[in-house]
């Protein structure tokens, strides 16, 4: 097996985790985030290089792209190829958050966060399986048995909730391009599955944290501790690596080579698939 992944939205957060699990089980990758990211991306690369020797090819390479954009994400998948060979994971990982009531929302904001959270997956989705097309058989370009497509959703993408109603609106999009795209994909000997983490500890999160904090008056950090103690049945918020181990653990590796079109829930213990 030569396997070689690119994970979008890498350089911190959920993504590095992913990207970090994938190296550990012998992937190659290619770290993505928005190009003024780049120290970051630069950082991940390094820290990834040192960590894990080399096997003739690096272990990552830094490719800066914004996703929301079609010939940026093209450029990036020719570049990782020609750096570490035939693409066999793309993992759609990059989203944004938005916390705002519908009510008050405008055509901008819905723009923005469909802009990533849906063109920027749809992009990555169809990019990665028309080059994995064009590498032909999988077995042969690199001896794995199905090719692989993974997208970010979220619990709001299963149950929506106020006033996350534009993100949550955005998950349940990847969870429909998802379903449909593993239709199609499956004659080509590709599956395309996606996660749904819960309340995760990142900066994605803090963020949030400090939205709701600010419209409903509470202290920072109530809204983590009142959901981990109500809601979570694990009790405690997430880590990028309780993620990273259903992503790379399972959903990049072979024994899920018979699953597609499903979304993995990794929430704790809130809904009960
Ligand atoms: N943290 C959570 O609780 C949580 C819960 C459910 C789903 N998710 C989803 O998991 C994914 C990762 O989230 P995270 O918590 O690590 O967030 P994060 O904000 O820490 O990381 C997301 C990364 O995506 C990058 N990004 C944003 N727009 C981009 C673009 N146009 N092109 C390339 N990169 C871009 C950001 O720069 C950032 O580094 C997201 O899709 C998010 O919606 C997170």
């Amino acid at each position: 097996m030569r396997r070689t992944a690119i994970v979008t939205g890498s350089a911190n957060g959920i993504g590095k985790a992913i990207a970090t699990r994938l190296v550990r089980d012998g992937y190659s990758v290619c770290i993505n985030d928005i190009p003024n990211k780049a120290a970051d991306i630069e950082a991940a690369v390094t820290e990834l290089n040192t960590a894990f020797p080399s096997d003739g090819r690096p272990k990552a390479i830094a490719v800066p792209a914004d996703v929301t954009s079609g010939s940026s994400v093209e450029a990036m998948i020719h570049e990782t190829v020609e750096k570490l060979g035939p693409l066999t994971l793309m993992v759609a990982n990059a989203g944004i958050a938005q916390t705002k009531p519908l009510f008050s929302a405008t055509e901008e904001d819905v723009d923005k966060v469909f802009s990533v959270n849906v063109k920027g997956v749809f992009n990555c989705y169809t990019r990665a399986a028309q080059q994995m097309i064009a590498q032909g058989d999988p077995e042969t370009a690199a001896g794995v048995r199905v090719y692989k497509i993974l997208g970010a959703a979220s619990i709001g993408g299963f149950r929506a909730s106020a006033p996350l109603g534009m993100y949550c609106a955005s998950k349940f999009a990847v969870r429909g391009l998802t379903q449909a795209f593993a239709q199609e994909c499956a004659p080509h000997k590709i599956t395309v599955n996606a996660y749904a983490p819960g309340m995760i500890n990142t900066s994605m999160l803090d963020g949030i944290d400090e939205s709701l904090t600010d419209m409903h008056g509470q202290k920072k950090g109530d809204m983590k501790r009142n959901y981990s103690e109500q809601v979570v049945a694990l009790g405690r918020a997430g880590t990028p690596e309780d993620v990273a181990g259903v992503v790379g653990g399972y959903l990049a590796s072979p024994d899920s080579d018979y699953t597609t079109g499903q979304t993995s829930v990794v929430d704790g213990g809130v809904f009960f698939t």
